[in-house]
């Protein structure tokens, strides 16, 4: 995608954004890509048998933390297998639990660990996060991170990391299904021969061959989609506020209104944001082909109910498929009813409308994917201080020190957002060669990672002593 930014027209607004920059990463890995640690030290015998046979120049050099020397990991709430693979597989200790753990015992599990891996139960509270003296970083295998309060991690220097986009695919095959199940009027044909009606017509039923799709936000579902809609025939136009370049043969439209205009199915992929709020309403609606279907697989605050329950009964609309709902039950039971919404028992009623619960994402596919996502980002960030993809951090990243830069070793310094601290860190690392260097700041928190040259063991020890003596340090890491 490119980095482009472009002002587009959505209800008179202007917009202006950039391409997100997690837009870079790949979705749904399916491997890693970190070669296993070998050994803790970075001599002969600790290389793998082929870089020993061919020799060392320009591999990466896996680095080892001053401080944090043996990295112990605690894994909460059964995180996928391939997660605990890598991390085991890098030689750090891994203590896996199948579930998570009330407070008290979590402060006193936490204490010594540097490495935390939670899924959505584990609340993170400060209280939680300042028992954990050593914590560095934080791996949500999972998509949200409001059970993390993240300003106070910041602030004390714990990254956080989770795997947004891993189960895009996911939800992009579970809108095709939708597609046909709506044309085909599936779910209604089902639940009458649940009920022991056989019921055999063809009047308003369809093929999606030929039909156009339109797709509200083209990131990494509305893509997906894209490619797959195209492969079963399907034209498929799509309007985004970004100026993002098509997949295969499908066209970018300039405004939400022309798109609702021709497409026969609209499918949402918007993320939650002022701006799509209730952006399908009863204009938006009114705008669609009368017969046309609605799918909204995003988030439950981007499609007005109420309208749609409107739209469905005078049927205008041919159908709707939704995933999503303004308010949705905190675990599994008998939920889905009007204490929910005043919607939830209208919806029920209606024909042709598939009602799912937030499954889009849920695979076995996406949770292996998930593990493999966060357990990298960790990895990265314990060995190599990288923090790209953080959810409260300056994303900042240097590329690898390689295996014929012997006395080189990588300075890692968070510290307040305040003026003068580069001046005061680049006088303790003036005694070295700088090589590269790079700092980005959010909020009150800055991020410094550099790479010195000519530094020999002994020197490590008073470099960490003078940054850690800096006023306004959170953490110094340094790995060599
Ligand atoms: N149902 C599920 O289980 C499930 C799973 C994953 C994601 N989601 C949801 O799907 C949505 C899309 O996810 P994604 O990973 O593709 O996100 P993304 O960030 O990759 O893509 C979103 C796209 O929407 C565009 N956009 C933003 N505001 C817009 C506007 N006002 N008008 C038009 N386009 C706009 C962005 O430019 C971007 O291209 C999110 O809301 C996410 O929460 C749901």
């Amino acid at each position: 995608m490119p980095a482009s930014a472009i002002s587009f027209q959505h209800k008179g607004a202007s917009l202006q954004r950039e391409v997100s920059r997690s837009m870079s990463f790949s979705t749904s890995p399916n491997d890693t890509f970190h070669g296993r640690r070998l050994s803790t030290n970075n001599s002969a015998e600790g290389t793998s048998p082929s870089l020993r046979r061919t020799g060392t120049q320009g591999t990466p050099k896996q680095l080892k933390p001053f401080r944090e020397q043996d990295i112990k990991i605690l894994l909460l709430e059964n995180v996928n297998q391939t997660g605990r693979d890598i991390l085991t597989g890098q030689g750090y200790q891994v203590e896996a639990l199948k579930s998570s753990l009330p407070e008290d015992q979590l402060i006193e599990k936490i204490k010594d660990v540097h490495v935390l891996g939670i899924r959505s139960k584990t609340k993170l509270t400060a209280r939680v996060l300042e028992a954990a003296k050593n914590l560095i970083v934080v791996g949500c295998f999972c998509i949200g991170t409001n059970q993390v309060d993240l300003k106070y991690a910041a602030q004390h220097g714990i990254c956080v990391f989770n795997s947004p986009f891993s189960n895009s695919r996911s939800v992009a095959e579970l809108i095709i299904c939708e597609i046909i199940s709506l044309a085909r009027q599936i779910t209604d044909r089902s639940n009458e021969m649940h009920r022991g009606t056989w019921n055999k017509v063809s009047a308003k039923c369809w093929e999606i061959r030929g039909k156009t799709l339109g797709i509200i936000g083209y990131g990494h579902i509305g893509s997906q989609l894209s490619v797959l809609a195209e492969s079963m025939g399907m034209d498929v136009i799509y309007y985004d506020v970004l100026n993002l370049m098509a997949m295969g043969t499908s066209r970018q439209v300039p405004t939400l209104k022309a798109l609702l205009e021709r497409a026969d199915f609209v499918s949402c992929h918007v993320p939650e944001l002022p701006e799509t709020m209730n952006m399908i309403g009863a204009e938006e609606l009114d705008s669609m082909k009368t017969g046309a279907y609605l799918i909204n697989a995003s988030r439950g605050s981007v499609v007005d109910i109420p309208a749609l329950i409107h739209a469905s009964r005078t049927g205008k609309i041919g159908g709707a498929a939704l995933d999503v709902y303004p308010s949705e039950p905190a675990g599994n039971g008998d939920y889905f009813t009007n204490d929910l919404g005043p919607w939830a028992e209208d919806l029920r009623s209606l024909k042709n409308i598939i009602l799912t619960p937030h499954i889009g994402g849920s695979t076995e596919e996406a949770q292996s994917a998930i593990g493999i996502e966060v357990a990298d980002a960790l990895v990265r960030y314990v060995n190599e201080g990288v923090t790209t993809g953080a959810v409260n951090m300056p994303e900042v990243t240097l590329r690898s020190l390689t295996m014929d830069e012997p006395n080189h070793a990588r300075v890692v310094f968070i510290h307040q957002n305040v003026p003068g601290v580069l001046r005061r860190v680049n006088e303790i690392l003036g005694d070295h060669n700088v090589d590269k260097q790079m700092s980005d700041s959010r909020g009150d928190v800055a991020y410094l990672m550099a790479d010195i040259s000519n530094v020999k063991e002994k020197d490590i020890a008073e470099l960490y002593r003078e940054l850690e003596g800096l006023k306004d340090k959170i953490v110094t890491r340094i790995l060599y």
